[in-house]
């Protein structure tokens, strides 16, 4: 099996290429690198023996995709390409829907004219906004609150019509809830620019001392110790989903939705506390305000994805928080 794997540069794109590799799939990566570096492909073959082929391009770029599409002979397609800062998406709105609608709809209409249908998608948790109840399951009302949210949503009623218009497409919409961690060889992981936006690189840059302080944003939330609690799921937990809905598709499902998360919540000081016992560091923090947008609790019911994928997570916090520590001890600058 061929499968093209757009915005596989990316943190959890590289992730999935090296357990498409180690599984015997031919891989290739469409990526314009605006948010990655090649370096992250060529350590992804030495971690697996094998090599995608890498196509430095924009998703956008009809020409070069229909070329792609007409070449290569895919069997199916893993769509991570897309812009994901929700604070920049309130921004740069446009950009946003720019990018991540518009870079699907040109990747769609490459894949129906050569016939592939078959496709699994990066959404987000995002979409359900705050739950009026958790954990949250796939048939809660979607309700995103920013830009990038909705770009998510959007493609997912967009990919919806499709099938209506066509019930031979093959879609996975994958939620995923709150992806940290490392492949545990150290050598891939997360690489943002600039200040990291979310909880685990940023705790990560300052046990490695690249930050001061960590800030906290509230701890006066309905939760355990007044702090934010998320659904952290391991990334190559995640990465492994994404194997487990390509052979689902292979049994024409139609288009389904599925959380992947682990079904438990952390808050962020229990985050801190897990980190410091990994490293050996200390994270100092200060409490601050509540980051606007943010809800107090959100964790998944991964039940659907058990039932029908066969697909659980089977790394909790202890290895999230030592395979963080081991690719930002061991490259403190990224991939620089
Ligand atoms: P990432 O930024 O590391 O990876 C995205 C990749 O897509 C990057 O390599 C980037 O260069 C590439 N890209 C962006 N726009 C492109 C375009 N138009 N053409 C070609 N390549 C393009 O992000 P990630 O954390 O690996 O996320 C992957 C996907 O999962 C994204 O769609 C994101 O929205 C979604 N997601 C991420 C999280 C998270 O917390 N990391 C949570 C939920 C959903
Ligand atoms: N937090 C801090 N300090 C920080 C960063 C985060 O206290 O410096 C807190 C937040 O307030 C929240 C928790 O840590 O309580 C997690 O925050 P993240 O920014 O790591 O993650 P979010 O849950 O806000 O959002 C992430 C991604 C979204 C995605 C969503 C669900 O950024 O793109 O998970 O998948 F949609």
């Amino acid at each position: 099996m061929h499968i093209l794997v757009t915005g596989g540069a990316g943190y959890i794109g590289s992730h999935t290429c090296v357990e498409l590799l180690a599984a015997g799939y031919q891989v290739t990566v469409i990526d314009n690198l605006s948010n990655s570096k090649q370096a992250a492909l060529r350590r992804v073959s030495e971690i697996t023996g094998r090599e995608p082929d890498f196509v430095r391009a924009d998703l956008r770029d009809r020409m070069t995709l229909d070329a792609l599409f007409r070449d290569r002979g895919f069997d199916a397609v893993v769509h991570f390409a897309g812009r994901k800062a929700v604070g920049e998406s309130v921004q740069i709105p446009l950009e946003y829907y720019e990018n991540n609608v518009g870079g699907t709809l040109a990747l769609c209409k490459a894949m129906a004219k050569v016939g592939i249908r078959k496709l699994v998608f990066s959404s987000s948790a995002t979409v359900y906004g705050d739950p009026a109840s958790v954990p949250i399951r796939e048939d809660f009302p979607t309700c995103p609150t920013n830009p990038y949210g909705r770009s998510k949503l959007f493609i997912e009623e967009i990919l919806h019509d499709l099938y209506r218009s066509d019930d031979t497409w093959n879609i996975a919409l994958l939620r995923y809830f709150n992806p940290v961690g490392a492949h545990r060889s150290g050598r891939i992981g997360e690489d943002p620019n600039g200040v990291p936006n979310n909880l685990m690189p940023f705790i990560a840059q300052v046990a490695v001392g690249k930050r001061s302080r960590l800030r906290v944003f509230g701890d006066d939330y309905d939760t355990s110790d007044g702090t934010g609690v998320r659904d952290y799921i391991h990334v190559t937990d995640l990465a492994k989903g994404h194997l487990k809905a390509l052979e689902r598709l292979s049994a024409n499902p139609g288009i389904v939705p599925y959380n992947l998360g682990t079904g438990r919540g952390y808050s962020v000081l229990e985050m801190v506390r897990a980190f410091e016992r990994a490293s050996g560091r200390s994270v100092p923090f200060d409490i601050v305000g509540r980051r606007p947008g943010d809800i107090a609790i959100c964790y998944a019911d991964p039940g659907l994805a058990s039932a029908e994928l066969d697909w659980t997570a089977d790394l909790g916090i202890e290895e999230m928080v030592r395979d963080t520590w081991r690719w930002q001890s061991q490259n403190p600058d990224g991939y620089e």
